[in-house]
């Protein structure tokens, strides 16, 4: 499925300009600079497919890519929440935009939520998991990262991490632990994408 053609198709800055549901969807969501398009380009090989930066507010629109020949999946870059810096309005912009999409979405097969494992689940990502909760959508922790911090900490993080997901109803049981910089990981979330949308 990864090793084909991927293609961007579009980018949506509002709910307006979503391409038409005809394909399903895997969404990739978390805290802005948790390492959302950086994980989508290691999962499909591309370097630079998603534009990633230094600087957090990076990815500011819904950016489709389709995967596959024939069309079997469409995996979807969001906005990161809780920019601090970012302008109040284009905030709250970015907080509809993704909570809509992810509520709304019926193509929407899983959401891949990410988490910085140097912070583990932060109280935004609790808000975002309550959320899909009570909408019934469902998702996967993912933790990223994992090369920046020791072997020792990592274990502890994902054994915390892991005790809480399983506490939330639309939570996968199972959380991933990667790292887009060693690749570590990327093979689950591989089969993990193929898992959501057989
Ligand atoms: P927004 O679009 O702003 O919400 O950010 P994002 O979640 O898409 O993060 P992005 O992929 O742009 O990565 C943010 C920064 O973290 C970049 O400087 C990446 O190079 C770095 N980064 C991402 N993943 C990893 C990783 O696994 N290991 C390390 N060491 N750095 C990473
Ligand atoms: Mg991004």
């Amino acid at each position: 499925l990864f090793s084909g053609p991927i293609a961007f198709l579009k980018s949506a800055p509002s709910l307006e300009f979503l391409p038409d549901p005809e394909v399903e969807e895997v969404a990739f969501a978390g805290r802005s600079n948790v390492g959302k398009s950086s994980l989508l380009n290691k999962l499909t090989n591309r370097r630079d497919l998603a534009r990633t930066s230094n600087t957090p507010g990076r990815t500011q629109e819904l950016n489709f890519f389709d995967v596959g020949t024939p069309l079997k999946v469409r995996l979807v870059d969001m906005p990161g929440y809780g920019f601090a810096k970012a302008p109040k309005d284009v905030a709250r912009k970015w907080r509809y935009l993704v909570n809509d999409y992810l509520r709304g979405r019926q193509v929407l097969k899983r959401t891949l939520l990410l988490v910085d494992s140097r912070h583990g689940i932060k109280e935004i990502d609790r808000e975002i998991m309550k959320m899909l909760d009570d909408a019934a959508v469902s998702y996967r922790v993912v933790l990223t990262k994992a090369d920046k911090i020791k072997a020792s900490d990592l274990r502890e993080v994902e054994a915390l991490t892991a005790e809480e997901a399983r506490k939330h109803p639309a939570a996968h049981p199972d959380i991933i632990t990667t790292s887009s910089e060693t690749g570590l990981g990327i093979d689950q979330l591989r089969k993990a994408v193929i898992e959501a949308i057989g």
